[in-house]
């Protein structure tokens, strides 16, 4: 298989993460006999400061459009924090999911079993405790017109939330099959009560409902959800819900995991349309340089794209297989390290990874032939 990957290493960790990733990606194509083309370019801060301010240069994201997968590190600094609003790195990522038509987020919270002891919750709490959010990600609060006014005392600000019937049924559909194919059960988070952005979402999950019967549906308002997270995790099977609350939610479900720095996201739009692969953990400065970052949202996220993108399901077994083995053996980077244990530095424990892809080839390479 020949494909063509984006590569947008971003800011902070993103280069160091995004190196590894890439790494593994080159290992699977060697072992599998598959090519992939790898094409850097600038996004984020670092685009800023390269490319006359703008931090999603046209370049980017023509070279993002003649992609078949993007492979996106991390972006943002305190370094561009003073910018103008609507000019900062954040900017460049809103602008690449809009016009890429990136419209779902796909958050797995799986926990890797070596890992259960850095979990914040008791083990028993977590039995059982595998789901996936999807969260919308091209409107809401995100998209609707911001405004700020005056200074001071004056000022003011607003800033509006805006979903059709439409948005909310294309995101929804995708989530009650990826429901389907997974325990049967979706779990729609909103503020119903509130909002009439939810109102609206929550009477179109209801009447999609009818369309797919075999999937039981609940509803749960966000400030309940939240909280249900913790205390029950593994009542949920799929959790659907909008840019905001999905925000949100998925930062403290990936606590659950023991590390934020453990989990890959993938952002789709049309299935003919290139999907954008990268870690939900930000650009963390304060680690950049120091080699002690975990990779494995990173190439947990390259995992995702060969399952998701290109249909490699042995490939990313493969992977996802030795970094359990990794992770076995007692290998940690910093952030999953138990209190007082030894950690690795990060490109150490890639290594570690990208030994034990090597040692295992042959079967992994029948499996996926
Ligand atoms: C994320 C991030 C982004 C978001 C920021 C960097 C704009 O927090 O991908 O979760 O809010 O969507
Ligand atoms: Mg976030």
């Amino acid at each position: 298989m020949r494909k063509n990957i984006a590569v947008l290493p971003g800011d902070g960790i993103g280069p160091e993460v995004t190196r590894a990733a890439v790494d593994v990606l080159q290992d699977c194509a060697q072992t599998f006999g598959h090519l992939f083309d790898f094409q850097e370019f600038p996004f984020g801060g670092i685009a800023i400061d390269k490319c006359c301010g703008n931090p999603l240069p046209p370049e980017t994201l023509e070279g993002c459009r003649a992609s078949d997968a993007i492979l996106l590190g991390a972006i943002g600094g305190p370094k561009w924090e003073s910018l103008p609003f609507g000019t900062r790195p954040e900017a460049g990522l809103l602008g690449l999911r809009k016009e890429l038509g990136l419209y779902i987020n796909l958050r797995p919270i799986r926990l890797r079993p070596a890992l259960s002891s850095i979990s914040p919750l008791r083990p028993e709490r977590l039995q059982g405790c595998d789901f996936e959010i999807v969260r919308e990600l091209a409107g809401d609060i995100y998209f609707g017109e911001h405004h700020i006014s005056g200074s001071g005392k004056d000022a003011s600000a607003s800033d509006l939330a805006f979903y059709s019937a439409a948005e909310v049924e294309r995101v929804a559909r995708y989530a009650f099959d990826r429901a389907a194919g997974r325990k049967k059960h979706l779990t729609s988070v909103d503020k119903a009560n509130v909002l009439a952005t939810s109102t609206l979402w929550r009477d179109t999950v209801r009447a999609l409902a009818g369309e797919y019967s075999g999937v039981n549906v609940d509803h749960q308002y966000v400030d309940n959800a939240s909280m249900q997270i913790v205390l029950r995790p593994a009542q949920f099977d799929v959790i659907l819900t909008g840019n905001m609350f999905g925000d949100i939610l998925s930062d403290e479900a990936s606590a659950l995991a023991g590390s934020i720095g453990l989990i890959p996201s993938l952002s789709r739009g049309r299935v003919d349309q290139p999907a954008l692969y990268e870690p939900i953990h930000g650009s963390a400065p304060f680690l950049a340089g120091k080699d002690v970052a975990c990779p494995l949202g990173a190439i947990l996220s390259a995992s995702l794209m060969l399952r998701e993108s290109f249909g490699l399901v042995a490939e990313a077994q493969w992977i996802e297989d030795a970094v359990d083995r990794v992770l076995d053996r007692g290998f940690r980077t910093a952030d999953i390290a138990e209190p007082g244990g030894r950690a690795v530095s990060g490109s150490e424990f890639t290594k570690q990874i990208r030994d034990e892809l090597r040692a295992a080839p042959a079967r992994a390479g029948r499996r996926g032939a």
